[in-house]
């Protein structure tokens, strides 16, 4: 049996995640803000060192996977701390546990997107930029200047719209640029995401209600399968891809989506 560590495990997808690798027999050392193995905030530089540091002492330095969930929603009205939390805690934590995946001799990672990064057109190129430069300063510093300059309504809608949905993007994106360096394909290290579309969790229906009264036909995109996702569907992809036996996939961005992402792109591919 293996040993998993799974961020954002307290809630929603990564709690999904946890308990099917839970059920399988694995170790499992979940990181969180509170309720979990490790508690370490993965939007600053310190929790991510910490999280680091604990996953690799609790596991004795070998991991077979690492699901790199934890994150934020668009309407967090902090535009900054979605950049951070969202592309640099992901980042940092996985590069940093990379050596201990590859000790395993098939270490597998998963990251969580979101179709988001494919549906939302307010992607900020430059974000993007600073984000996949790794400079989480000047990447922070823009994204409250960019989220300043934005109209009202957009506001309105959900503050953070625009930096969650470049976060997103970015971290697709170093998903598939990373994946094929020598460091982690050559060393048997696969990476891919997976980007959900709208799934019912306490990010997505804040603090009131489960989900029962919501209408996928009048969700603002559009939602082909008509319903919204659990938890538990994005679970079950996460541990296809945290398989030793998933062995010939890597750099991939699988849209678990109830088909939202090819109803707005039918012809991208
Ligand atoms: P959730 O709110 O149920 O769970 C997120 C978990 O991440 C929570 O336990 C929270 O405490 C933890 N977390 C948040 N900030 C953290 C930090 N700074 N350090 C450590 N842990 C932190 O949300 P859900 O829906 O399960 O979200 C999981 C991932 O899925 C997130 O990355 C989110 O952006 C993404 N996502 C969610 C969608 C949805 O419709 N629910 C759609 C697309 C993507």
């Amino acid at each position: 049996m293996g040993t998993f560590a799974v961020t954002g495990s307290a809630s929603g997808m990564g709690a999904a995640t946890a308990a099917v690798l839970t059920d399988a027999g694995h170790t499992v050392i979940g990181v969180d803000l509170h309720d979990a193995e490790v508690i370490a905030d993965l939007g600053t530089a310190e929790g991510r060192r910490t999280a680091i540091e604990a996953i690799v002492e609790i596991s004795g330095g070998t991991l077979d996977g690492v699901a790199a969930i934890a994150g934020v929603g668009p309407n967090l009205p902090d535009a900054a701390a979605v950049l951070s939390i969202n592309h640099f805690g992901p980042v940092t934590l996985l590069n940093g546990l990379r050596p201990a995946l590859e000790r395993s001799g098939a270490g597998r990672a998963v990251v969580i997107g979101s179709n988001s990064a494919t549906t939302v057109p307010l992607i900020d190129d430059h974000l993007v930029e600073l984000a996949l430069a790794g400079d989480e300063d000047a990447a922070r510093e823009h994204a409250r200047a960019a989220q300043s300059a934005m109209p009202q309504e957009i506001l309105d809608f959900a503050p953070s719209i625009a930096a969650y949905a470049s976060s997103k993007f970015a971290l697709a994106r170093w998903v598939r640029r990373t994946a094929v360096t020598p460091e982690w394909a050559r060393r048997g290290v696969l990476l891919n995401a997976i980007a959900p579309g709208a799934v019912l969790t306490p990010l997505m229906l804040g603090s009131t209600g489960n989900g029962a009264d919501l209408n996928a036909d009048e969700f603002p995109t559009p939602m082909p399968l008509g319903v919204f996702g659990r938890p538990e569907d994005i679970a079950f992809w996460v541990h296809q891809f945290l398989r030793p036996e998933a062995r010939f996939t890597t750099g991939a961005v699988l849209y678990v989506d109830g088909g939202t992402d090819a109803a707005m792109r039918p012809d991208s591919q």
